[in-house]
């Protein structure tokens, strides 16, 4: 064993390395490998403090992930304040840290924005390709700020029968930037691209909607959505508890976070004695309830199916996986090197 001292990348390091990265196919490594009972990922620690202008946050996202080639050991840090949009400051920022796994030291260290949006717009790929009645011809996205911009490039040229995007932004203006951007981008492809002025309008008739808000409180109606469409809930908590209750089934990526969880409403629900885990028999004592139907990672694997018809409603919760950030900060680090990116820090 050798000290080799720390390898640091920064942002233009990390985008230069993702470059050639099939993030949706690493995405996808990640979940056969959950589904195989080979990561593991703790409870994230969540500090909330007051700030001048609302509150700030840190998450910290510890990982392992067993990998046949060798495993994976390492961290994300990502801290933010909602207000941050209202200076022209990104939401969120932080660093993954990546371990040595026989020492624990840490070995590598990068930026962690880009790496975390990406990761999780490929688990959104991921789910709409696996859980799609057929191939989506209208995506609705509610939340206009980073995410859905990431969110956008990563779906968007995969989602090759796509005809009509609505946005959806409580900042009108924001929703408008967006929609001209995706426009701009996809000038080639017979995408309509326009705003809805309203949630339950963005919704109407789309085969996948994606929330994408910094919402704490819960709009979405169940009656909102079509017949086999898919929701994905990356926000966390803008679908109504109904929603929940009523889909035909209910994934999710990673159930011991969301029950450690004290602030999403799936959680809550849970909590509540309406939502049991997979396997579970409901909430019989209260005449109601169902059971989560399966993880992502079952469904990607194929021992679990999620979507039993082509009319079902299916309603993601991805509640983050700190694996995703890891798995693909090791590519991105792998390909670094022989590019020749980053600087070495001394301990
Ligand atoms: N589940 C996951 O794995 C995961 C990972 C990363 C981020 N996230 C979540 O994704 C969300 C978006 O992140 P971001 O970096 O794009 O934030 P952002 O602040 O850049 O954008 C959020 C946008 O949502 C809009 N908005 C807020 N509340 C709204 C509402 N009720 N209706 C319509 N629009 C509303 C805001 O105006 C803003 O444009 C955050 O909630 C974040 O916590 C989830």
């Amino acid at each position: 064993m050798t000290d080799r001292g720390m390898e640091y990348l920064g942002s233009a390091d990390v985008d230069r390395a993702l470059d050639g990265i099939d993030v949706v196919e690493t995405a996808a490594e990640v979940l056969r490998l959950h589904a195989a009972d080979l990561v593991r990922t703790p409870a994230k620690a969540f500090l909330q403090w007051p700030a001048e202008e609302g509150a700030a946050r840190t998450l910290n996202m510890p990982s392992w992930l067993g990998r046949p080639e060798g495993p994976l050991v390492g961290t994300k840090i990502i801290n933010g304040n909602p207000a941050n949009a209202r200076f022209g400051l990104r939401r969120a920022e932080g660093l993954i840290l990546l371990f040595d796994p026989e020492t624990g030291h840490v070995r590598t260290m990068m930026q962690a924005a880009r790496i975390s949006a990406l990761r999780t717009a490929a688990v959104t790929a991921v789910a709409v390709e696996h859980l799609s009645a057929g191939p989506p011809r209208t995506l609705s996205v509610i939340g206009a700020g980073t995410l859905a911009e990431v969110h956008l490039e990563v779906l968007v040229p995969r989602l090759r029968e796509l005809r009509r995007l609505v946005i959806h932004d409580h900042d009108p203006r924001r929703a408008e930037k967006l929609a001209a951007h995706a426009a701009g981008a996809w000038a080639g492809r017979s995408v309509d691209c326009s705003t809805a002025s309203g949630a339950e309008e963005a919704v109407a008739g789309a085969d996948v909607v994606v929330t994408l808000t910094t919402t704490d409180e819960g709009y979405i109606r169940y009656g909102w959505l079509k017949k086999g469409s898919v929701l994905v809930n990356v926000s966390l908590d803008d679908p109504l508890p109904e929603v929940f209750l009523a889909a035909d089934a209910l994934v999710v990526d990673e159930w011991g976070l969301i029950t450690a969880d004290r602030r999403r409403i799936l959680g809550k629900l849970h909590r509540a004695g309406r939502i049991a885990e997979q396997g579970g028999q409901g909430a019989p004592a209260l005449g109601e309830g169902r059971a989560v139907t399966a993880h992502l990672g079952e469904v990607v694997a194929g021992t679990r199916p999620a979507r039993t018809h082509e009319h079902d409603i299916v309603l993601v919760n991805p509640i983050g996986m700190s694996a995703q950030d890891v798995a693909l900060a090791a590519k991105v680090a792998q390909r670094a090197k022989p590019l020749g990116l980053g600087s070495v820090l001394p301990h």
